[in-house]
């Protein structure tokens, strides 16, 4: 089944209301690839959602950094998916890895959270990547499949999530991209396999997007930096 390219432009702790208003303006006057071709989300830091949502052109899309994990309530400092359903916000990235080893968000809350978000009918950018020390010691694949287990387990469509791996070291060699799906294929099924995007976060900018989208199981981006420069719409053409 043909994936469509997926390139996230995650901001991050960026910005201030004048950024903001200067990115939005060249993303909107960018001559990018048709809709059929990609799909571009830009995700703004909370504060400024209401004000990109207001600006940014209507063929990009939205997505908000992380959501609380149940209904909202007595819950300070969160933000509920009703909340980003109700200002039309229509994705959400949950399980980053900044959230995971800065916040010591675990394989279960990040799963109740997609859970949770998914059934307030948000889109979910979900994502899973391993420590450098896992790496070394050779766990990437039993990492990374536990991550992607604990979330599968909450699933029961795929159409509204992209899989995002994201370890800045890995870059280039998509190795994991196709133990993943290979993961879905035997723990979920075929379908699911075939048809979900899985796309790859770690220092991408507009040097390496190209070699990067050729590799058969990148399917699009999570681009934290570069997406607050120009160089982010070279990497939203990576997608021809
Ligand atoms: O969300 C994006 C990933 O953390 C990658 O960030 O492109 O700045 O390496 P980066």
């Amino acid at each position: 089944m043909a994936r469509k390219f997926f390139v996230g432009g995650n901001w991050k702790c960026n910005g201030t209301i004048d950024d903001v208003k200067k990115l939005v303006k060249t993303l909107n006057e960018v001559e990018v690839p048709s809709e059929d071709v990609v799909e571009v989300v830009v995700s703004p830091p909370f504060v400024f959602l209401p004000l990109v949502k207001a600006l940014l052109r209507s063929d990009f899309a939205i997505a908000a950094q992380n959501c609380w994990v149940r209904k909202g309530g007595a819950f300070t400092g969160e933000i509920s998916a009703e909340m980003l359903v109700n200002l039309g916000i229509p994705w959400v990235i949950l399980g980053h890895s900044e959230r995971r080893s800065l916040l010591g968000e675990s394989n279960d809350f990040v799963a109740d959270k997609v859970g949770y978000a998914l059934s307030q009918g948000l889109k979910v950018i979900a994502c899973v990547g391993e420590t450098l020390e896992q790496r070394e010691a050779g766990s990437t694949m039993d990492v990374v499949a536990a991550q992607t287990k604990a979330i599968a387990e909450k699933i029961t469509y795929w159409t509204n999530v992209v899989l995002a791996y994201e370890p800045v070291w890995a870059i280039g060699t998509g190795k994991v991209h196709i133990g993943l799906r290979k993961w879905l294929s035997a723990n979920v099924n075929a379908e699911v396999a075939s048809s979900t995007r899985i796309i790859y976060g770690g220092s991408v900018n507009a040097a390496n997007c190209r070699e990067l989208a050729a590799q058969p199981d990148i399917d699009g981006f999570l681009v934290g930096g570069a997406s607050l420069k120009p160089e982010f719409v070279e990497i939203i053409k990576s997608a021809t």
